[in-house]
């Protein structure tokens, strides 16, 4: 089968690679010139584990290829897939679908015989009729389906996400696509994954309600957290009590910073905003929201408080920037927030993170990057875990006792036992789990 993928960014080089790795033929085009060369060059410009090596094999065997002449690609192509971002609008959050818009037209233009085209970027509803309407207008005679085929993979993880989804969501409204959209993901036929067929509409919906659905869960045992300290309980307990319900589920009930990254804080934004058109609002996911961008905000307080309530003057140790470890994403990190918060309380602030200070340096100013998490606390007056990477899971807690200035821990993620941490002499704050 032979596949054209247009965006060449997170979502449409796994998936790419992906496809190509089942057998498939699979050619990703984008419009950035670097990007392409880089990856002609056989190197992959963002990181996901796992991936260098799956384009690396995919395109020596000749499966996997990069352009930038969108026109012969999607010729040739079966199926083209849309994987363009879809940023958040400035000022009102919604999602801005002019990459989306601007692939639908290159596909109208270019394709030849019977094409099946399949929105992967995550966008609202009736942005698939949207499509429909721009390649008829462009032009009339174009034989496309129009589908939608969201992704449901977690950065760090995307490989095995794609590779082994819980399910596959196929939006169609003309059912000449069905068997084409079947061929694609037929080697996953084989592990068994449950194939949905939904109306269009409905599998566009089903991206954005999972999303909010756990951004909301997050959210709510982020508050639970809070209750916890104010009434003295533990949070991890509060979450394994309530996660051992079948119904409720023990995942995504981990409290800490806040929910960050690429998808959660636009997606729920996007629903509110789509949902509030309608008139049909949606106050839950919109309270999810508030109180995420407060909470993210608000931890930079709990530094203070640990520090005995000022940060002026004082020098804070920051380890991990990326949202969630294993990626090179800061997108919407909640330590953009801790780390600006305490600048504007006076602190000077050091910072690790083992794979995010590059992006890092692009979004802070005044922060000092350090090539260890040792060297990060030296003269530090607090030492604060923002994300769980591996290599803050045991830190040789003696050895930073010596380094830092003050021994106060603020532990974001629960990582460590209160009293392994005060036997070694600190201070220690946390999450939601009581003093
Ligand atoms: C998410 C979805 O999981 C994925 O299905 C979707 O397609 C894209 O968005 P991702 O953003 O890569 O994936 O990361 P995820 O692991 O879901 O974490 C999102 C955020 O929630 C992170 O900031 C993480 O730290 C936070 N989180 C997650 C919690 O605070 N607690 C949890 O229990 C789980």
């Amino acid at each position: 089968m032979k596949i054209a993928v247009l965006g060449a960014g997170y979502v449409g080089l796994v998936s790419g690679a992906c496809f190509a790795d089942f057998g498939h033929e699979v050619v990703c085009i984008d419009k950035d010139p670097e990007r392409v060369a880089m990856l002609m060059g056989g190197r992959v410009p963002i990181f996901e584990p796992g991936l260098d090596d799956m384009v690396a094999r995919n395109q020596r065997d000749g499966r996997l290829s990069f352009t930038l002449d969108a026109a012969p690609a999607i010729a040739e192509a079966d199926v083209v897939f849309i994987a363009v971002g879809t940023p958040s609008r400035r000022g009102d959050g919604r999602a801005d679908l002019t990459y989306v818009f601007s692939a639908a037209q290159d596909i109208a233009r270019a394709a030849t015989g019977f094409t099946v085209v399949v929105t992967k970027s995550t966008v609202p509803v009736g942005t698939g009729d949207a499509v429909q309407r721009i390649i008829r207008d462009t032009r009339p005679e174009a034989d496309v389906a129009v589908v939608s085929n969201p992704e449901f993979l977690r950065e760090g993880a995307a490989i095995e996400d794609f590779k082994r989804p819980d399910r596959i969501v196929i939006g169609l409204e003309d059912e000449r696509a069905r068997e084409p959209m079947s061929e694609v993901y037929r080697p996953l036929f084989v592990n068994q994954a449950p194939v949905m067929f939904t109306g269009r509409r409905t599998a566009e919906l089903i991206k954005y309600a999972a999303n909010a659905f756990l951004a909301t869960k997050i959210t709510f045992i982020n508050e639970m957290a809070d209750l916890c300290e104010a009434v003295g309980g533990n949070v991890q307990e509060v979450a394994r009590g309530i996660g051992l319900d079948n119904r409720i589920g023990g995942k995504f009930l981990h409290a800490g910073p806040g929910f960050g990254g690429s998808c959660f804080p636009k997606d729920t934004r996007a629903l509110v905003e789509t949902a509030r058109e309608s008139g049909a609002p949606t106050r839950l996911v919109e309270a999810v929201v508030a109180v995420n961008d407060q909470r993210k905000k608000r931890m930079a307080e709990k530094v203070v408080r640990a520090c005995g309530g000022s940060v002026a003057g004082k020098t804070i140790a920051i380890l991990g920037l990326t949202f969630k470890p294993n990626t090179d994403d800061m997108r919407e990190s909640p330590a953009l927030d801790v780390v600006h918060e305490l600048q504007q309380a006076g602190a000077t602030v050091r910072a690790h993170d083992p794979e995010g200070m590059e992006q890092a340096a692009k979004l802070m100013t005044g922060v000092l990057f350090c090539d260890s998490p040792y060297h990060c606390a030296e003269g530090a007056d607090a030492v604060v875990l923002v994300t769980e990477w591996d290599t803050y899971r045991a830190l040789d807690l003696d050895r930073l006792k010596t380094i830092v200035n003050v021994p106060v821990l603020v532990d974001l993620r629960n990582v460590y036992r209160r009293p392994e941490v005060e036997r070694h002499g600190f201070t220690y704050a946390d999450v939601g789990r009581g003093a």
